[in-house]
């Protein structure tokens, strides 16, 4: 049931403060503000060396997140591949260490078939996935359940951010097992990912503003989406909501690698997506920034209140919540979710089925 909404992707979309909020009490005991990771599904990170995360599309996106979040929190080192391509690397595996699947249908055929290698090895199989009868939440030794409800629309939105809280609680716990973070910082970190609903509505309500950008982005052919530290996966997640459901060819880019060759492709008809909170990375964006301005190209920079005051010319700014820089992968991911349903809704696609795609792929 699609409710007052026109798509399940509208739907969905507006979901997510709700099934975020829902995720986040399975792994945060409210009463001490620590995580505590639901029943059966608890997991010592102490003894790892090393953790491999493989999974698909957006939810590969999700494990790119977490990488930064392992590496910062709990200073535990990451593999990370796309569950097609993990197996081919054949990457030197610990017997007894983790590997952790992320998977929103649980029936993912690649992600599905590196479980069962990475069990082969003698790994220990985690895995973060919104289907709890699934075939990789059967299959894994422990299950980290997202509780985003069904997601009907292809192109996934609540089930991605809900990856994203899930991925954060973890990393947190990780931290702590690994005693690298104080009791002190975990408090603090569990305060931010708290307040994430809250914020997640707020951000919500910019969909009018981003709604008027459609018109412009629907006459592109190319869009760039660019992004630093973390706001890089959310830059590619950008692309692909883009592509996937209004069919415009558009990347997502880590913004230094913009003068590594894409930005040959960067004049007037381009329109660039600059995501950039106002962290430690920001003034190294907004040269990256400048560099697509000098060229002509359009930018619409999604930033918070600071950065906004330290933007230049920009086609648009659309500007979120201030949010610790921990969680503000959570709340970038709203505005291109939003403008990838406008776009693609003023230009008339499927938008819940896109041609060619499936909401399950269960073939390699
Ligand atoms: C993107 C999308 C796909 C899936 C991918 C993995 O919007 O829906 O890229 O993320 O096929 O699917 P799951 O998470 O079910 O393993």
């Amino acid at each position: 049931d699609k409710g007052a909404h026109r798509h399940f992707m509208s739907k969905e979309i507006a979901e997510q403060p709700e099934v975020v909020g829902h995720t986040l009490v399975r792994f945060i005991d409210m009463t001490s503000g620590r995580v505590r990771l639901p029943a059966g599904g608890d997991f010592d990170f102490s003894g790892l060396d090393r953790l491999a995360i493989s999974a698909c599309g957006t939810a590969y996106y999700a494990g790119l997140v977490a990488r930064y979040w392992f590496e910062k929190f709990a200073r535990l080192p990451v593999d990370i591949d796309i569950a097609s391509e993990f197996r081919y690397r054949e990457p030197p595996l610990t017997p007894g260490g983790l590997a952790l699947m992320i998977s929103q249908s649980g029936e993912t055929a690649d992600t599905l078939a590196t479980l069962r290698h990475c069990r082969a090895q003698g790994m220990k199989i985690g895995a973060v996935v919104n289907v709890p009868t699934s075939t990789i939440a059967r299959e894994a030794d422990v299950v980290f359940p997202t509780v985003a409800g069904v997601e009907v629309g292809v192109a996934s939105t609540k089930a991605f951010t809900c990856q994203l809280a899930v991925l954060a609680a973890l990393a947190i716990k990780a931290g702590r097992d690994r005693k690298v973070l104080s009791e002190e910082d975990e408090a603090k970190l569990v305060a931010s990912l708290i307040e994430l609903p809250r914020l997640m509505a707020e951000t919500l309500r910019l969909e009018p503003q981003i709604e008027k950008l459609a018109q412009t982005f629907s006459k592109a052919l190319d869009v760039l989406y660019l992004g630093r530290g973390t706001s890089y996966p959310i830059a590619l997640e950008g692309a692909l909501k883009l592509k996937e459901i209004s069919y415009i060819h558009a990347e997502g880019y880590a913004a230094g690698e913009l003068k590594h060759g894409p930005i040959a492709l960067v004049d007037e008809n381009v329109p660039v997506v600059v995501l950039a909170p106002y962290d430690a990375l920001f003034e190294k964006t907004a040269s990256n920034m400048q560099e697509v301005a000098a060229r002509g190209g359009r930018i619409v920079l999604i930033t918070d209140r600071e950065g906004a005051g330290h933007a230049g010319d920009t086609l648009a700014t659309i500007v979120v919540p201030d949010s610790y820089a921990f969680v503000s992968p959570l709340i970038y991911a709203i505005p291109v979710q939003l403008l990838a349903y406008h776009t693609a809704v003023f230009m008339g696609t499927d938008v819940d089925q896109p041609r060619n795609l499936a909401k399950s792929v269960t073939v390699e």
